[in-house]
């Protein structure tokens, strides 16, 4: 079998091979390694998030596709302008979802309640990322989403590759810095990419973390203790969709071994049976949610088939593999994917150990909004305090803290009266940090 980095210089000679030619090269700024490929031919009859999520709501949109240095194409959507009709004022800002969601993430609400609108409404011109895997960024340079090989890729590739290509290629659109907004995930590869201080950093005004998950010390006692709560036909899906405590935790490198390299495996047939199944009387997808992201308070449940239709989305098994490795969760040391040997180690790293992302690398004088809530069970708030701790010496008033006590995971992203608890409070931070 081929190793990972094998693969990684595989993609790389794919990327710079001429079968690419049907894709225009651009070349951000003055970047000799050239970060991004643009493919800007989306015709009519696609399916997309800008056709079935945001014109729906009367706001001009725009398809973008952005390659990553390993070949990944991802999909970006952008809002413009606001239902004012009138063009941004104000500085763009990128939008990162979380873990097993997409972009629809931030546009399934009202467009009173969705950050996607209400941010475009304010005058933000906003850029809408979707992370390899998801529905609308499957595609690859030479790669097949069937194959395995294009599931070879942990947190640590979203930072290195994902990331990297989306904020140049933002950038290089609109000629100015931007705002970031991350959930869940989102918030740690961005925490991740700024405690590398790589060239990355200086092209963000501020950074808005929702959910931040950097320590994850608090994570799987809660989890297995929840799922353990669950009725019978919640079990069942719960334990073929994620499984968390018999397969996150304990079985996952087995199941990564025999070949499964998609999580959740089957999800292209399992998706649209799940969607059946929570439809179905007697069964109950509100706890089902609940045992995956604490017990939200303020998700209209009445909207809860409009986001089966768009959710969850898969990810790679070395994604979660990498998430739930000891390290992580026990010692809370945030660290590069553990291949399990020194050995193999040595020969990505050229060490024994992971090479760690230290927090306290982070600029001082970086803006960073802190939201997170007091029933998050992803984000446990004893977790973000070990990460604010990390941060202690931040600049004065270039950390600002948003708490909300009934808050769990998805509210910051799906609760109606979240654009009261914590984007007002946001959008007035980044106005302070716009100019
Ligand atoms: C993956 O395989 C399935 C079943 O063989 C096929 O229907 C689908 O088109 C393939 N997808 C890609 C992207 O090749
Ligand atoms: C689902 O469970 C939640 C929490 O236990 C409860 O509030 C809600 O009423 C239930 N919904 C249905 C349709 O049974
Ligand atoms: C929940 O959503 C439904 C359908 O969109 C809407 O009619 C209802 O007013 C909403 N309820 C709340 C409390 O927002
Ligand atoms: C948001 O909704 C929750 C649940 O209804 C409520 O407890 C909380 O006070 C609301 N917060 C604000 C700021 O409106």
């Amino acid at each position: 079998m081929l190793n990972f980095s094998s693969v990684l210089t595989l993609l790389v000679l794919f990327f710079v091979s001429p079968n690419v030619s049907a894709i225009d090269k651009v070349f951000p700024g003055n970047a000799k390694d050239v970060d991004i490929i643009i493919k800007s031919s989306i015709s009519d009859d696609e399916d997309t998030i800008c056709k079935s999520l945001v014109q729906t709501q009367g706001y001009a949109c725009e398809e973008h596709k952005v390659t990553a240095k390993d070949g990944y194409i991802l999909s970006v959507q952008r809002i413009p302008v606001g239902r004012s009709g009138k063009t941004a004022s104000k500085p763009p800002v990128l939008l990162q979802h979380g873990l097993l969601v997409d972009a629809a993430a931030w546009l399934l609400n009202t467009p009173d309640e969705s950050l996607g609108f209400i941010l475009a409404d304010n005058g933000f011109d906003v850029w809408l990322a979707n992370t390899r895997g998801t529905k609308y960024s499957r595609g690859h340079t030479s790669l097949s989403s069937n194959d395995s090989a294009y599931w070879e890729w942990s947190w640590d590739e979203l930072v290195q590759y994902d990331l990297s290509a989306l904020v140049q290629y933002v950038q290089y659109k609109t000629g100015q810095k931007l705002h970031y907004v991350g959930h869940s995930l989102g918030t740690l590869i961005a925490l991740a990419a700024f405690s590398e201080q790589g060239k990355l950093i200086n092209m963000f005004k501020s950074a808005a973390l929702l959910s931040p998950i950097a320590h994850l010390n608090q994570i799987p006692s809660q989890l297995t203790k929840e799922a353990a709560q669950l009725h019978i036909a919640e079990r069942v899906i719960y334990r073929q969709l994620h499984q968390f405590n018999s397969f996150l935790w304990f079985d996952k490198q087995e199941l990564y071994s025999l070949g499964y390299r998609q999580f959740p495996p089957g999800w292209d047939v399992l998706g649209p049976i799940l969607e059946k199944i929570c439809n179905e009387p007697g069964t109950n997808c509100s706890e089902l949610m609940t045992a995956l992201t604490g017990p939200n308070c303020c998700i209209n449940s009445s909207r809860a088939g409009e986001l089966l239709k768009h959710e969850p989305q898969p990810t790679a098994t070395k994604n979660i593999i990498h998430l739930s490795q000891s390290k992580l969760i026990r010692t809370g040391t945030i660290a590069m994917y553990d291949y399990g040997s020194e050995d193999e180690n040595k020969e990505h790293y050229g060490q024994s150990d992971p090479p760690a992302y230290n927090m306290k690398n982070i600029p001082k004088e970086l803006p960073l909004f802190l939201g997170y809530g007091g029933q998050d069970m992803l984000a446990d708030a004893n977790d973000v305090k070990a990460l604010l701790n990390d941060l202690k010496d931040h600049d004065n008033g270039e950390l600002v803290e948003v708490y909300s006590e009934e808050y769990a995971h998805a509210d910051f992203v799906l609760g109606v009266n979240a654009s009261k608890v914590v984007y007002d409070p946001m959008i007035s931070f980044f106005d302070i940090h716009s100019s």
